[in-house]
This record gives C-alpha cells, structure tokens and sequence, in this order.
C-alpha cells in the first residue's frame, strides 16, 4: 500500500511469500489476506510466483464472491462460460459441481469417471483463458484432489524428431467435443454457431516467459491438422499421453478454504472424480488472455 512520510511517499514492501510445493511446478504462497484489497507490490509479487511456479496455492481464505472477483481483476478481466453454471448474481464465478460443471448422479457416474479429463480451460475460444482461479467450497471427506501438469517440462522432454515435427503445425479445438453430449441438439447448434472451430499452434510459446508449451488436451482438441489422418490420430493421442505422466505433475490436496491459481497458458489440470457419492463443489473465476496463442 503506498504512504507518505513528510514530502516523501514510499511503497510498502510487499510480505508475500512462495515455498515450492514439488520439483515440478507449484508454490504455496504466504503474507497475504484475499478478503483485503491488495497492494500494487502484492500484486506483482503474486504475478511473479505464478510465471515462475505455475500453480499457486493460497490456504485459510474465506472469500466471498466479491473477494473473488476483485482478486481475479488484479490479472486481467474475467469472462463467464457458455454452458458451466455460474453463481446466482455473480455471473463471474463459476459453479462447479463435478467434470465439465456436470452434476454427477449414478446416472451419469459411468460416463463421467473413465473420461479422462486432463486439460487447458477454454481453448475452444480464439484467445483461451490466462489464469483460472479456484476455490473449494463444498470438500468431500477425502478425495477430490486437483492435479496439475507443467506443459513446458512435457514438451522439453519430448524426443527431438518429434519437437520437430509438431513446432508448425496447428490442432484444432471443439467445444462440441466436450459439451456436446450434455446440452440439447438445439444448445448444441447454437454453441457451433457461438464457437466454431478453432485453430491454435500444436506448441505455443508463453507470451510472458518465452517458455515452449504442449498445447493439444484431451479434452478439446479434436485433431492435428495437416498430416494423413492415421499420422495426426496416432500423434495426437502420443502427446496427450505425456501429459498422463507423474513426473511433470503436482497433486494438490485440497482444504477449506484453500485456493488454487494456475497459469491456463503454462498448465493442464484434472479434476479427480473419486468421491461419490459424496459431494464435492469449487467456484472459479476466469481471466481472460489479451491475445491469441502463437508459436
Ligand atoms: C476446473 O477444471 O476448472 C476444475 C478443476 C477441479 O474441479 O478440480
């Protein structure tokens, strides 16, 4: 917070601390109250650590809605979602009961938990999201973890040939792919019509870091384009299996009141869905990128 002693203003220096939380990617960060507006040094601060961690993890933070929502605007502006619900009157903050936004019920159980559901928020949309933030609202007893993935340290690891291979070509991303099977055929079309489909770089290039991303999930991205269909097929599905291993992952147990922040351009996440039939509810708040990813 800035002050003034006499004629002279100073900045208070900001208190916000980063402890890594594994080898890979994530920290825990310390020195700072959510339920507070923030200081400019706090802020750069908290932008630093999540360029240089990825993942950051914030604990006993009771927020509101509002607390959320100012907290994400210190990043950039936030958007809504097309089919995911959001809280009533807080059309910013995402309601989140299971995969995908989906109430899980037996019914639905055997569809949802083998879908493997690895991916980076919202590449369906021209300019995906920067930074996703997310709160627990509702914990299960045990269970419900998060894991995240560091998705330059995957592609760094990838064979020579193969990151050859991919730096020029393009994917594309569907929204139909993901929500399809859950909104009405007259939901769907309008969604195709909203957003369709989109290409982005197999690799991106952080717009911040420089650093080189895997940037195809499973979730969303339909094919590599530009190669024999058995080609593109068989290389998308090798790359999105790098993202399924541990050693570029942290899994991050969740608390009351704890608080994850990822950088949606450097990362993939997954939702475990282990806890029916218990319950288990996050909020998200969503900030949106500047530009379209490039290479
Ligand atoms: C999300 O993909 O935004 C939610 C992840 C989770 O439920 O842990």
């Amino acid at each position: 917070m800035d002050g003034n002693i006499g004629h002279r203003s100073y900045v208070k220096p900001s208190q916000v601390g980063a402890k890594p939380t594994g080898p890979m990617l994530g920290a825990e960060i310390t020195g700072v109250d959510l339920r507070e507006p923030l200081s400019e040094a706090d802020v750069a601060a908290i932008r630093a650590a999540l360029l240089k961690y990825k993942v950051l993890f914030f604990h006993d933070q009771d927020i509101s809605h509002e607390d959320h929502v100012r907290f994400g605007r210190y990043f950039g502006d936030l958007e809504g979602h097309p089919v995911t619900a959001h809280v009533p009157g807080a059309p910013e903050v995402l309601f989140i009961e299971a995969a995908d936004g989906m109430k899980i019920t037996d019914k639905v159980l055997p569809i949802a938990r083998p879908a493997n559901k690895w991916h980076t928020d919202v590449t369906f949309r021209e300019i995906p999201s920067l930074g996703g933030i997310l709160r627990m609202r509702k914990r299960p007893p045990t269970g419900g973890d998060t894991i995240f993935a560091d998705t330059a340290a995957i592609y760094a690891d990838l064979p020579p040939d193969v990151q050859e291979k991919i730096e020029t070509l393009d994917a594309e991303h569907d929204i139909i792919r993901s929500y399809g099977y859950r909104v009405t055929p007259e939901k769907a079309a309008q969604l195709r019509k909203d957003y369709p489909l989109v290409t982005h770089p197999v690799v991106r290039r952080h717009p911040e870091t420089g650093e080189r991303h895997l940037f195809v999930n499973h979730v969303f991205t339909s094919r590599i384009l530009g190669l024999p269909e058995d080609e593109a097929t068989a290389l998308l599905a090798y790359l999105l299996d790098r993202v399924k291993a541990p050693e570029y992952q942290m899994r991050f147990r969740w608390n009351d009141h704890a608080i994850a922040f990822w950088d949606n351009r450097a990362t993939q996440h997954y939702g475990v869905l282990d806890y029916w039939p218990h319950e288990r509810v996050v909020e998200r708040v969503t900030v949106m990128d500047t530009e379209r990813p490039r290479r």
